[in-house]
């Protein structure tokens, strides 16, 4: 499930999640470092959001994470310090992996969007670059 040589900074993929049909409706599953290929220490999620919002707006020193759309959408805005990408988040059988120095931005919910985070650490605001100059800093220099 967990794809080998994932380069260790400024990448991104979608991951397909197992999905158990049935009649009285479908079910996903996550497992830690089988799905994601992280621990999961931690866990969050966005809703309430206007549909006018933007989110995100940083880039993570080392932190790794997936992201979800568990209702409805929105899109996300990659940028690795050199290729701009974007990724409509519309299914909850489909992850973005997000590793350690992608600014990210997100925008364009619908009306009730309901996004999931799962994430390699806690919650550490030293770990954020908040400044898009410090982060494209950091990919020059290959800060780790
Ligand atoms: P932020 O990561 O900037 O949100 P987003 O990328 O979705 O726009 O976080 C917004 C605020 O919430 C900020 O003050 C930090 C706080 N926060 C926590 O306290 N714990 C968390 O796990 C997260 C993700 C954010």
């Amino acid at each position: 499930m967990i794809e080998q040589n994932t380069p260790s900074a400024g990448h991104v993929r979608l991951i397909d999640l197992p999905v158990v049909t049935d009649p009285r409706g479908d079910l996903t599953f996550i497992e830690g470092e089988r799905h994601v290929p992280f621990p999961i220490r931690r866990v969050y999620y966005l809703y309430n959001v206007p549909v006018d919002a933007e989110r995100g707006g940083h880039a993570h020193r080392d932190l790794e994470q997936v992201v979800f759309a568990l209702s409805g959408s929105f899109r996300m805005k990659i940028d690795d310090g050199k290729t701009k990408s974007e990724y409509w988040l519309r299914d909850p059988r489909k992850g973005l992996y997000i590793n350690r120095l992608i600014w990210r931005e997100m925008d364009s919910f619908s009306q009730g969007a309901v996004c999931m985070v799962l994430a390699s650490h806690p919650y550490d605001e030293n770990d954020y670059f908040r400044e898009y100059d410090d982060f494209i800093a950091a990919v020059n220099e290959g800060v780790k």
